[in-house]
């Protein structure tokens, strides 16, 4: 729980602050962009909310920090925050929240599918998200990009009955999982495609689904602080030359027109512009 008595100076005097346990993880800036903004190796409040949709934010953001250092003074119910989640995000894809300490905050999906509701890695267990979750047709995936964000993944599996499918080379992390992906060729299932895409982790798998969305993990996001989409040498674990290479195999899926990242931001993408993105990113990376 959020302490006034290490509440970061930067904070606008109000309701919300962040104190300073904060990781900066991002999740309540992309959750709640009006409210909370990157300080030095931290976020804070810099404009309290004041619509109903900024408060709601807000509300959303103080739910899905993976450390509970978003405080709220004033007493106010957080019953319709936590039950606004899964967040719906279009096209049958919703943002789970309840972001997990254990992969350092990162956001994690809901795909609402005819073959089977998919869960891309896992966020806290909670039980209203669960209750929901049962509302929406529960889950039979649950696809683990890597090893650093399984997260809850296996309370989730037990509570529905879902697959977990992960790497062999990710299987430290959950070595119970029920499909385990060997090689790097890709699997198929349905009108989804699982690729290998090692560099951040060996084991690093992304999920592509009708060819439109591309559920990315730590492999490639939006930078809001380059401005264009990136990826990020300095977590790479594993190899950044192989990483280089798993980036520019993502051009064989010209239709992408949405990326859901684990970190770094989700983002559009103007249909056909896809290959372009991935040439301008490979030359970056490559300097
Ligand atoms: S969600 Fe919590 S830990 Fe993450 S940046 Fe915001 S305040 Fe910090
Ligand atoms: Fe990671």
């Amino acid at each position: 729980m959020a302490s006034l008595k290490k509440i970061i100076s930067e904070n606008v005097e109000g309701s919300f602050f962040v104190d300073s346990t904060c990781i900066d993880c991002d999740a309540c800036r992309k959750i709640a962009p009006s409210s909370f903004v990157r300080g030095k190796g931290y976020s804070y409040v810099l404009k309290q909310p004041t619509s109903v949709r900024e408060k709601m934010e807000a509300k959303q953001a103080l739910i899905s920090c993976p450390v509970g250092s978003i405080g709220m003074q004033e007493k106010e119910s957080l019953v319709e925050a936590m039950e606004s989640f899964p967040i719906d995000l279009g096209h049958d894809i919703y943002l789970n929240g309840f972001n997990h300490k254990s992969s350092y905050g990162a956001d994690s999906y809901f795909i609402k599918s005819d073959l089977g509701n998919f869960m891309v890695d896992a966020p806290r267990f909670n039980k209203t998200l669960v209750k929901k979750m049962h509302e929406m047709g529960g889950l039979k995936f649950i696809f683990l990009t890597h090893k650093d964000d399984v997260a809850d993944a296996k309370n989730y599996a037990r509570e529905f009955g879902a697959k977990r499918i992960i790497h062999e080379d990710e299987l430290s992390a959950q070595p119970d999982a029920e499909i385990v992906i060997s090689g790097s060729g890709d699997t198929l299932i349905d009108d989804f495609i699982i690729m290998h895409t090692p560099g951040h982790t060996r084991g690093h798998m992304v999920l592509i689904w009708k060819e439109q969305y591309l559920f990315s993990g730590d492999h490639f996001a939006y930078s809001d602080i380059r401005g264009d989409w990136s990826c990020f040498k300095n977590v790479c674990w594993y190899n950044w030359e192989e990483q280089i290479e798993s980036v520019e195999r993502l051009a064989r899926f010209p239709k992408i027109t949405n990326v859901y990242p684990g970190h770094g931001r989700r983002n559009s993408v103007t249909p056909g512009e896809f290959p372009a993105i991935i040439q301008r990113v490979v030359a970056w990376m490559k300097t």
